[in-house]
């Protein structure tokens, strides 16, 4: 059936898809829209195949009968979704790739929270199993703004619940499991031998914490299941609607619990945790909080140890916020170094073209060329790996690392729902600024570089610009303040602060206060209490 509609304000797609409130969502015509001009833009799906599935927070069910559809009625020949509607960003990733799909629809908002009064969200993800390129991003907004109908097949819902082929419309729906073809991926990387080893010894404990989000099922089935951790290894591994009212992003302020056990005197060896829909990852070590950009670092350097890896690297890449940490790596091994845009749908020309074979963001994404998104299961697989070869500590390892590179200090100071009109004119009073800055002394050191960061595509040429506005000092030290494309609510400033520390008498050092010269910078260059009313972050990480 034909039905009219009307163009709705503000369908963008931000850094990861479109991502609104669930009341925002649930307007008449709202997905169905969006999901339309997404189809109208892509070209010769017809008879083609799609993966559905997300990351099963409230909303979950509803939009994925609805997705299918407006699939059937579009003229797709089969969606393959995952049962129960579920599947984690990098599954859904490795099940285009693996089963060669036109593209694949994933609903997620990522970590944020979720429930009735949380966000709902939607992205595309094209054949090579990566986010949209930017262009067809673009394009589907284009046509959100003049759409003046969607198609749609009356039809009852489908069961979701049981594995198997059945039809709506003239479309098949194959309900898959969610799991196996992830998990199967990772038993071609990883020695799980060694891991089964290591979690088996009797001296070696984990705890994953799955924070009531997708990697539940995820992480049962492969450190309990395949590879005999104990049951009680996983925690919060059931999945639910509003994530148990938590806001699953694995960050020591979001996955306090995470941190106190590791923390505690009976703290476990190792512990990781995952974000809403199991593209992010966290690892902790006894008394020990390893950052993302560390982790980054250390999986390049050490990828010498896992099988899937034990060929060499070709290349890495990095978010440019995100600490040069793994730059340091690159170099030693004599392999290039890219820098990016924020956001993962950047890497994927570089994978695809087998410059890079590991890439990640400061944001705790880390990910490799297996798929084309970032995977929280495989870092924290990589890292076991990793830990069952060497047979240290998470903490030794990561000093051992800085002692071999240098400690690049650093944290990221978000201030969450700042007035956006303030936001925006904080930005663009310091991009005025920057012209006059180089050569300027500050506390931290003298500028040699300030810019709005812009990104050639070395592969298709493609530019991006208005990434972040960058402030390097001659020391390494630097600064970097960018608005979040992935927010709900007002604007998001995050400022990124980052120190090379040479000295290893000065390791130990505590990172906000390594950076205070920085962080006092930030505030005379950006006047970000004056603008935002904010005299501290809301989140530290
Ligand atoms: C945030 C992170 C970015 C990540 C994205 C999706 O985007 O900063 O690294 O790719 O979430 O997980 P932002 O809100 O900063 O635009
Ligand atoms: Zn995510």
């Amino acid at each position: 059936m034909i039905v009219t509609t009307t163009p709705i304000a503000g369908q963008r797609p931000g850094t990861s898809g479109l991502r609104k409130s669930v009341q925002v969502f649930r307007q008449l015509g709202y997905l169905e829209n969006f999901v339309q001009s997404l189809f109208d833009v892509l070209e010769r799906h017809e008879g083609a195949t799609l993966v559905v599935g997300g990351d099963g927070r409230y909303f979950n069910d509803r939009a994925i009968q609805t997705v299918l559809r407006l699939a059937a009625a579009n003229g797709f020949g089969r969606v393959l979704v995952g049962q129960g509607g579920i599947l984690s960003t990098p599954a859904a990733s490795a099940v285009i790739r693996s089963r060669q799909a036109y593209g694949g629809i994933v609903l997620s908002a990522s970590h944020n929270p979720g429930g009735p009064e949380g966000d709902f969200g939607i992205k595309y993800n094209a054949g090579n199993g990566g986010p949209a390129p930017e262009a067809l991003t673009e394009a589907v907004y284009r046509r959100t703004q003049t759409i003046d109908r969607y198609f749609s097949v009356e039809s009852s819902d489908v069961d979701l619940g049981t594995l198997g082929t059945t039809q709506v419309g003239g479309m098949a729906v194959e309900v898959i499991d969610p799991v196996a073809t992830h998990a199967d991926l990772m038993e071609t990387l990883f020695d799980f031998g060694a891991i089964r080893r290591l979690l088996g010894s009797g001296d070696f404990r984990m705890r994953f914490d799955a924070m009531h989000a997708v990697t539940g099922p995820y992480a049962h089935e492969v450190f309990v299941k395949r590879l005999g951790a104990p049951e009680a290894s996983v925690v919060n591994g059931a999945p639910l609607p509003d994530f148990g009212g938590g806001h699953p992003d694995p960050n020591p302020t979001y996955a306090a619990e995470l941190v106190a056990a590791m923390f505690d005197d009976d703290a476990p060896d190792f512990g990781a945790a995952s974000d809403g829909d199991g593209d992010r990852n966290m690892i902790v070590g006894r008394r020990f909080i390893v950052t993302p950009s560390d982790s980054l670092a250390v999986l390049a350097a050490n990828a010498q140890l896992v099988p899937g890896y034990a060929a060499g690297l070709k290349g890495v890449a990095r978010s440019m916020p995100t600490s040069a940490a793994v730059d340091a790596v690159a170099a030693a091994l004599g392999i290039p170094c890219f820098e990016t845009p924020t956001g993962w749908k950047f890497f994927g020309n570089l994978l695809d073209a087998g410059r890079i074979t590991l890439c990640g963001e400061e944001s705790a994404g880390t990910g490799s060329d297996h798929v084309r998104e970032k995977d929280g299961l495989w870092a924290v697989l990589f890292w076991l790996n990793v830990l069952a070869v060497r047979g240290e500590s998470v903490e030794a390892i990561v000093r051992d690392h800085w002692r071999r590179f240098g400690r690049h200090v650093y944290s990221r100071h978000d201030y969450e729902g700042v007035d956006t009109a303030a936001a925006n004119a904080l930005m663009a009073r310091l991009r005025d600024a920057l012209p006059g800055l180089p050569g300027k002394t500050f506390g931290p050191g003298t500028v040699t570089l300030a810019d709005d960061f812009a990104y050639t595509d070395p592969v298709d040429g493609s530019v991006t610009t208005g990434q972040g506005l960058r402030i390097g000092f001659d020391n390494g030290s630097r600064i970097v303040f960018r608005l979040s494309g992935t927010g709900t609510a007002g604007a998001t400033l995050r400022v990124y602060l980052e120190r090379f520390e040479a000295d290893v008498q000065r390791h130990g050092i505590d990172a906000q206060q390594a950076l205070a010269g920085l962080i006092a910078t930030a505030e005379q260059l950006a006047g970000i209490a004056a603008t935002t009313g904010r005299s501290q972050p809301t989140v530290v990480t």
